[in-house]
């Protein structure tokens, strides 16, 4: 065993994810099991910057592997991302004997982590958000429960699309990214889906739904993604003026984030959980573990970071400095792949619509 880490913490930040609860559960019990400490700090790194955390022993997770949610609380904390809030996350940790944190949950937190590990503080970074909005991952912790909650309920307003030979626009979440509506949408038959990624065709979404109630359909479902801010509600009043098929606008909301994590998430979450504590304990830390080709591998946490504003469009001046040409050229790579696997299945929605 590495003798550097003895005591390690875990927190869950940004918006709660499904199978964030299985995730703590598989860190703590798997660090518990190699003889270390473990810290739970609660509602994010705003635990770190108050003193608000827990000892967690076996029993501490119990009966959590099946709860959506996370019990160690989240927040989307302002104050750690100034230089007073990360001095008082690093006292917080020295004071604490805290060796390394694992931090888990999106973007903005893989940010944080960053930092922390910029400060000394080794980080381990998991994937959780319901979005699945990490570039240099294929999966995120929670994606696909979300999923599977906007299948049920688009299902449902089906029912009632059918009976009554309606539209519905089904706004979903996962902020700038497309992948809850693109998903959902294939898997719902929904007639057509907007999403940020790609250039939506309003006249052939609304021929198709000419042609299709001309033929005899009286349910059409489009979902969209809420990247698109407003366009939800003024695509569902465009397609009832067009097709003259009435049209209402559902937005799920914070819907798509609640509820038991799927068999998915709890094992991604498990397997995520320990290998994090296993990287600790050989030592490594400014990692994030991702999911490619269904296997979790690591990639380094600015990597991760830089990779997700090249994907985004959002580089800024001398990002790209610290990297190699071979490392760029792999960047683009990952955001070539991901943007064609948009694109492979944005091209089945029409056909299959
Ligand atoms: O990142 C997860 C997410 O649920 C996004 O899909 C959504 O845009 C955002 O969080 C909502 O955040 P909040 O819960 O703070 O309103």
């Amino acid at each position: 065993m590495n003798k550097q880490f003895r005591k390690i913490a875990v927190l869950t930040s940004g918006g709660d994810a499904p199978g964030m609860n299985a995730c703590v559960r598989a860190v703590t019990r798997a660090a518990l099991s190699r003889g270390l400490e473990v810290i739970g700090f609660y509602g994010g790194y705003s635990g770190l910057l108050n003193n608000k955390m827990k000892t967690l022993n076996h029993g501490d997770v119990s009966n959590i592997v099946n709860e959506g949610g996370t019990f160690l609380y989240t927040d989307r904390c302002l104050e750690f991302k100034t230089e007073e809030g990360m001095k008082k996350a690093i006292a917080c940790c020295r004071d604490n004997g805290i060796d390394g944190i694992v931090c888990i949950g999106g973007d903005g937190t893989f940010r944080g982590a960053t930092d922390l590990s910029n400060h000394g503080i080794p980080t381990i970074g998991l994937t959780g958000s319901i979005d699945n909005d990490i570039t240099a991952s294929d999966y995120t912790i929670g994606f696909d429960t979300a999923m599977n909650t906007v299948c049920v309920m688009i299902d449902r307003l089906r029912d009632t699309c059918e009976s009554h030979a309606r539209c519905n626009v089904v706004e979903v979440m996962g902020r700038d990214c497309g992948e809850i509506a693109l998903r959902t949408g294939i898997a719902c038959g929904a007639v057509a889906v907007a999403i940020p990624e790609i250039p939506f065709d309003e006249t052939a979404a609304f021929e198709k739904i000419k042609t299709l109630r001309a033929g005899g359909k009286r349910n059409f479902i489009v979902t969209v993604s809420e990247g698109l801010g407003k366009y939800g509600e003024e695509l569902a009043k465009k397609i009832e003026e067009a097709t003259g098929v009435e049209t209402k606008f559902a937005r799920l909301a914070h819907v798509c984030r609640g509820g038991r994590p799927t068999l998915r998430d709890r094992l991604t979450a498990a397997e995520m959980g320990t290998m994090a504590v296993e990287l600790m304990l050989e030592g490594k830390s400014n990692l994030v573990v991702v999911e490619r080709e269904g296997k979790l591998v690591t990639c380094d946490i600015n990597y991760s970071h830089i990779v997700d504003r090249m994907y985004k469009n959002k580089l800024k001046e001398g990002d790209l400095d610290p990297y190699s040409a071979e490392e760029i050229a792999s960047m683009k790579e990952l955001c070539a792949y991901r943007k064609a696997e948009i694109e492979r299945l944005y091209a089945m929605v029409g056909d299959l619509a």
